[in-house]
């Protein structure tokens, strides 16, 4: 093992992809003329590749001829091989996130692909393999799958097609926003719905390890429980450690959180016996992006926070409608901050029966299309359909706080307020529970 020197240290503590730990391991290993950086710290591993030159550090992946020789299997420490595309000629970073990279790149007679590089090293991250079966069915609304690159047996890059558009969510707030202005917003909750129940249609026929299908056990629903019981626990010592006010607020979510889970224990009981299947699994508003007519599902590698489950862990079918029920939730608390000019905390105090009705009808509109679209095998499958949904609903939620506590977002109070809400019974979903 090496250690890293301070420049690449500094380099990568700066970076939105560092690791929110207070005590990291690093390791720096150099081959060729790459710097393979890896720290570890608070359950991650982060992973870059850099080039250091004239003092200066940087990804190795924003190089052209460094990508060029990864694609072309050309550098023996990274696995896989991209020959099915062109010489790369241009790459424009598009999106920088807490985990990954984006970048469009082009070939030089102007083909245009998306490189996802990731910046973690997960044993349970199969996105390669379900954007490759997705991809294989022809379905016209997920990116195609052309390749991806590997390190040391863990998914580093995928290279898909490139879509232009902008994020649903960006959509659903300019709704919202037209909604509290006592107008009526564009709609594009039935065109979800119909690709959601196609999305499904496709993994819950899918043979392969990643998506074999199971059956939901007494010990299943054990797993459940206790991932909120971890849950609890991970904000219960985080809590310790904050100001009076947030820590009211915590503790407030925390009694929900409570609540509802000793509730659930007995109601989910019904579920056993149901199938499992490999869903999208962390299906929010900004994993879909819309043109026109046309809409596409991204980021098919699950929940980045799943602790203490596996992302490769099965699911049924309405978690991923709650996860859009819950996206719902946000983006109308992201219209309330636009219109009224309000920090978070105060435009989630402004969440009122109007606001929540938009989101109730703006949620229905998505169920109704996807019920109404659903092929009868999965259909037969939606038995206790509004208990699983209410479960679900409330199981993202908590998993959300966790989200955007590790992630620092600045979030965390939109689910713990939902969470709150949820207890006083004033979600319509999870009303379902109590
Ligand atoms: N196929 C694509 N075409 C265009 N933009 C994309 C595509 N895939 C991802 N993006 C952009 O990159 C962002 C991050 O990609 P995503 O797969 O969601 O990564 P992460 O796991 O970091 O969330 C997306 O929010 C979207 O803006
Ligand atoms: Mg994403």
């Amino acid at each position: 093992m090496y250690g890293c020197d301070e420049k690449v240290l500094s380099f990568l503590n700066n970076q939105i992809w560092r690791i929110n730990c207070k005590t990291i391991e690093a390791e720096c290993k150099r081959v060729d003329d790459t710097i393979l950086a890896t720290l570890s710290g608070c359950n991650e591993k982060l992973f870059a590749p850099l080039i250091e030159k004239s003092d200066k550090v940087y990804l190795a992946e924003e190089d052209l001829s460094w990508v060029n020789k990864i694609l072309k299997g050309n550098m023996g420490i990274f696995e896989g091989s991209c020959n099915n595309i062109g010489n790369i000629a241009k790459i424009r970073p598009s999106s920088m996130g807490g985990r990954s990279i984006t970048y469009e790149i082009a070939t030089s007679d102007g083909s245009k692909y998306l490189m996802k590089t990731m910046k973690r090293l997960e044993n349970d991250n199969v996105e390669d393999k379900v954007m490759n079966y997705l991809s294989s069915l022809g379905l016209d609304f997920v990116p195609k799958y052309f390749c991806s690159i590997k390190y040391g047996g863990y998914l580093y890059s995928i290279i898909t097609s490139y879509f232009e558009g902008i994020p649903a969510a960006t959509f659903y707030i300019n709704s919202a926003m037209e909604y509290m202005r006592g107008r009526e917003g564009k709609k594009i909750g039935n065109a979800i719905g119909e690709k959601l129940a196609l999305l499904h249609e496709a993994l819950y026929n899918c043979r392969e390890d990643f998506c074999k299908k199971e059956i939901v056990t007494n010990a299943t629903i054990e797993k459940w429980i206790s991932r909120i019981a971890w849950r609890e626990k991970f904000l219960k010592e985080r809590a310790e450690n904050l100001g009076p006010e947030e820590k009211n607020m915590v503790y407030e979510a925390l009694d929900s959180m409570e609540e509802l889970k000793e509730i659930s224990k007995g109601v989910i009981k019904n579920l056993v016996g149901r199938r499992l299947m490999r869903i999208h699994g962390d299906l929010h508003l900004y994993q879909i992006i819309v043109n026109g007519q046309e809409m596409y599902f991204i980021d098919f590698e699950g929940e980045p926070f799943k602790y203490p489950a596996d992302k490769l862990d099965k699911e049924t079918p309405e978690r991923d409608i709650a996860s859009l029920i819950r996206s719902i939730d946000y983006t109308a608390v992201m219209a309330l901050q636009i219109i009224n000019g309000l920090s978070l905390k105060d435009s989630i105090s402004l969440i009122d029966d109007s606001v929540l009705s938009w989101e109730h009808t703006s949620s229905n509109e998505i169920i109704t299309s996807y019920l109404n679209s659903v092929k009868k095998e999965i259909k037969e499958q939606l038995e206790n359909f509004t208990t699983a949904l209410a479960f679900w609903v409330f199981e993202r939620a908590t998993y959300e706080v966790i989200y955007e506590t590790i992630a620092k977002t600045g979030y965390h109070l939109i689910p713990m307020n939902a969470l709150i809400r949820m207890k006083e019974g004033k979600c319509p979903f999870v009303k379902q529970l109590l």
